[in-house]
């Protein structure tokens, strides 16, 4: 193990605009909660830092729909989220939201730099206005066909279906989202941040990181290859106001919501530190070449992390860039994008309502979009809970613990290992490296197989050993059997912890630990001048546990628990009836 890391998770922020879905925990979520669990444990001092977006017509678009205004309409989803989150065990340091007054000052404040520096432009754009009303119509009320792709319903902001960013006068034939009322383009003045002029540095950049998965890298320097200034000030009423004279007070120019949104990363560590009463201490995250930094996300988000945010962080020169960005495909329900306009969705906490979070959480890092667009299906959700999580690991665990409870009370004392034995240890222990050598790469779903194929040898090995047969003759054989099973056990918790935090706490438990290996996040509020608002955050103890177990022999044994619940294939044709 290298001396201890410093290692910045940057999960995407969800728009507060509704409930989060299964599609989108499977990008930002749950793949980062399994980074920073796993950093943890091994020892790394990790922050976790993110929050509602809360601004932009994502927000706007929504809250006009439901006629509430936009901020109670974010308050409200934001409470939504947060306990979204916290079910699904998010140990974020801190989640908190882009409506605090911490984030306005630190937004304008790199708005403000950027600015000084000379990368921010003031010119004259082509707005869209409905002509009947003369109101300005923000990106996402257009739509029209994607000159990229040729997706009939792209956004004037970016194309779903190819991801591209795009701006609303690119669109071939656009009109108002929902309507074929016509759009009108006119003048207006706006703040533009010069990309070109970082075009070299960040070419240069994102060339240099050949870790990142191949579609991120390719898209990335594709975008680059292009890059034109970029409006990042809007004609909205909504969002955090542009720092100068004259523009100040004009209640309808705001910050564009996506420069804003990246900077939470850097203002949420800063309320992280100054909730701890150690103001300065976000440095140690990003003013430290060392430090390890991960953007957790879904492909849409790629180049927001790829260009635009590490365009600002070279600009303003003094804060580190991301070191790998974790992105996700789709997942799809038969064949189709979760839409919670067209109503084909699963909501996380409809899930957490019937399913534990270990079902789900392992559900989407197993059969999840981590390299291609996947399809969710309720009967392979079934069959991976029955046949993995059940009859593999649950089955090793439980006739591990059972018969060593029942006839020992304890952790066996173990006699002489046979050579199958000391083979069997050590298979597992080197699982527990090469685990940790896939998490350290993002790669997901090899740690997770290699994790569970090395459970299924460990079933084999119990079933050739029958320690619940020799006991009835070599009392101290099955006791040495149960002991070699019980330390592969606990090793396979260690290697599965991020992934199933909760029940790997109850095995940790069963295994005859009293202290902590999987904590939980907390709601909390967070207070400024007067102002308070909601967080999740917790206290993680980091601890070098990434270790070959050492089960003491001799160590009580409470009775052991069941650690997963069988689903009936009945679920199946209940959520088919249901859906
Ligand atoms: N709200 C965006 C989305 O849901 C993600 C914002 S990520 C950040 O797609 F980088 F801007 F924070
Ligand atoms: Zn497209």
């Amino acid at each position: 193990m290298p001396e201890q890391r410093t290692v910045l998770v940057a999960p995407a922020w969800p728009y507060a605009n509704g409930p989060r879905h299964i599609g989108h925990v499977a990008g930002f979520a749950v793949p980062a909660d399994v980074l920073a669990r796993f950093e943890r444990l091994r020892g790394s001092r990790v922050l976790m830092a993110s929050g509602t977006d809360e601004h932009g017509t994502p927000i706007t678009y929504e809250s006009d729909k439901q006629g509430v205004a936009p901020r109670e309409f974010v308050d409200r989803n934001n409470a939504v989220i947060v306990e979204d989150l916290r079910r699904l065990g998010m140990t974020y340091d801190i989640f908190t939201r882009t409506t605090t007054a911490n984030h306005y000052r630190v937004t304008q404040d790199l708005f403000l730099r950027l600015y000084e520096k000379g990368y921010l432009v003031k010119k004259t754009q082509m707005g869209a206005f409905d002509p009947e009303s003369g109101r300005t119509l923000p990106d996402r009320y257009i739509e029209g066909k994607c000159p990229i792709c040729g997706y009939p319903e792209a956004r004037g902001d970016q194309c779903d279906n190819c991801g591209n960013q795009l701006d609303p006068i690119d669109l071939i034939n656009p009109h108002q989202r929902g309507s074929d009322k016509p759009v009108e383009f006119r003048e207006t003045e706006h703040f533009f941040f010069d990309l070109p002029a970082l075009g070299d540095q960040l070419k240069e950049w994102i060339e240099k990181h050949d870790n990142w998965r191949p579609n991120v890298r390719k898209y990335s320097l594709e975008f680059v290859r292009n890059l034109k200034p970029r409006a990042i000030t809007r004609d909205l009423d909504w969002g955090v106001p542009v720092p100068l004279p004259g523009w100040e007070d004009n209640p309808h120019k705001k910050i564009y919501v996506w420069f804003d949104a990246v900077i939470g990363y850097l203002s949420a560590s800063i309320e992280w530190a100054i909730q701890r009463g150690k103001p300065e201490v976000w440095k140690d995250w990003w003013q430290n070449k060392d430090a390890w930094h991960y953007y957790v996300m879904g492909k849409d988000n790629i180049t927001f992390h790829t260009v635009l945010w590490p365009a600002i962080l070279m600009g303003v020169g003094d804060l580190d860039l991301p070191d790998e960005i974790v992105a996700s495909e789709y997942l799809n329900m038969s064949g189709k994008k979760f839409s919670t306009s067209r109503g084909q969705v699963i909501y996380v906490r409809d899930m957490l309502d019937r399913y534990d979070p270990d079902a789900l959480r392992y559900y989407l890092m197993i059969a999840g979009p981590e390299n291609q667009d996947t399809d969710f299906t309720w009967s392979e959700f079934v069959r991976r809970n029955n046949d993995e999580l059940v009859a593999t690991w649950g089955n090793l665990v439980h006739r591990t613990l059972v018969n060593a409870h029942r006839n020992f009370g304890a952790v066996p004392e173990a006699g002489d290992l046979t050579a199958a034995d000391q083979a069997l240890i050590k298979d597992v222990e080197t699982a527990l490296d090469d685990v940790a050598q896939q998490l350290q790469e993002a790669r997901f779903q090899n740690a997770l197989k290699l994790a569970m194929t090395t459970a299924a040898k460990v079933n084999v090995y119990l079933g050739t050993e029958q320690p619940w047969h020799t006991i009835k003759t070599d009392r101290a054989r099955a006791g040495t059997v149960l002991y070699v099973a019980l330390r592969c056990v606990d090793n396979l918790k260690t290697m599965l912890t991020p992934f199933l935090p909760f029940s790997s706490q109850r095995l940790h438990r069963s295994l005859g630990y009293d202290d902590v290996i999987a904590p939980q996040p907390e709601v909390r509020q967070h207070s400024e001048d007067g102002d308070s608002h909601t967080v999740i955050t917790g206290d993680y103890p980091i601890a070098n546990r990434w270790l070959p177990s050492q089960l003491e022999p001799g160590t009580k044994l409470p009775p052991p628990e069941a650690l997963f619940k069988r689903l009936d294939e009945v679920v199946e044709e209940e959520q088919a009836a249901s859906s």
